[in-house]
């Protein structure tokens, strides 16, 4: 597969099957996404992937935290807060088309909740990776955090694997430090959840649209 293809062909998939991925073919893949670059090779990621009974747990522990009601507490700043200008309609777009083509309205409060919730039970995937960094370190160490991310979402493209990049993973660290058992004075930046794509599931006719390419591109010359 060229590089150009898996990009065009990656999109956030939220439905799996359950068959877990062989852990030989999971190593492959990790031992491969080591080679993403980063400023001075620091690598300041590690990534804590938790299958099987251990992801149950996980996903029992976030859970009862959520419904007892427990306020998030991610180690770094959120990418949605503080939103204004194109970067807030574009935000407003993209709940429009998941909630639109899961035919959820605006007002129907219950529903988009029950959808939220299930960024914490893993969208159903058979793995949920964790990717952290050191607290100490800023926005420019993230650069190196999303080009990792974006290395391993397009591997698991090219080994016909799915997933699903998700911010809310960093939202209630407490019970992924217990049973992920993160590096001592780690972040979680974000999570991963993936494994193989459900076809024909509803929530993954989701398409998001992107900004033209004169809005986002400038040439001078
Ligand atoms: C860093 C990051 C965090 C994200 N967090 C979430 C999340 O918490 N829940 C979710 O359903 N989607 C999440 N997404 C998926 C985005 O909504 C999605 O990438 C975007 O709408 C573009 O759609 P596409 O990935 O299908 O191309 C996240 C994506 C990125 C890159």
């Amino acid at each position: 597969m060229r590089v150009a293809e898996a990009v065009k062909a990656r999109r956030s998939i939220r439905g799996f099957k359950p068959d877990p991925v062989p852990e030989e073919l999971l190593r492959e893949i990790l031992d491969i996404a080591r080679h993403a670059p980063s400023n001075c090779n620091t690598q300041p990621w590690h990534i804590t992937v938790v299958s099987g009974e251990a992801r149950n747990k996980l996903e029992d522990a976030i859970v009862t935290e959520i419904l007892s009601g427990k306020a998030p507490s991610p180690a770094f700043k959120p990418g949605d807060a503080d939103l204004d200008g194109v970067y807030k309609e574009r935000q407003f777009d993209c709940a429009m088309t998941y909630y639109g083509t899961m035919g959820i309205e605006r007002h129907e409060k219950d529903k988009r909740q029950a959808l939220m919730l299930k960024n914490w039970q893993f969208f159903g995937a058979p793995h949920v990776a964790f990717i952290s960094m050191p607290t100490g370190m800023g926005s420019v160490n993230a650069i190196d955090i999303g080009i990792y991310l974006q290395t391993l979402m397009l591997l698991l493209v090219d080994y016909g694997l799915a997933s699903i990049p998700q911010g809310a993973l960093a939202f209630f660290p407490d019970p992924v430090k217990e049973i992920a058992n993160l590096p001592e004075g780690h972040g979680i930046i974000c999570g991963l959840s993936f494994g193989y794509e459900q076809p024909g599931e509803q929530i993954n006719k989701v398409i998001m649209d992107r900004a033209p390419l004169e809005d986002v591109v400038t040439l001078i010359s």
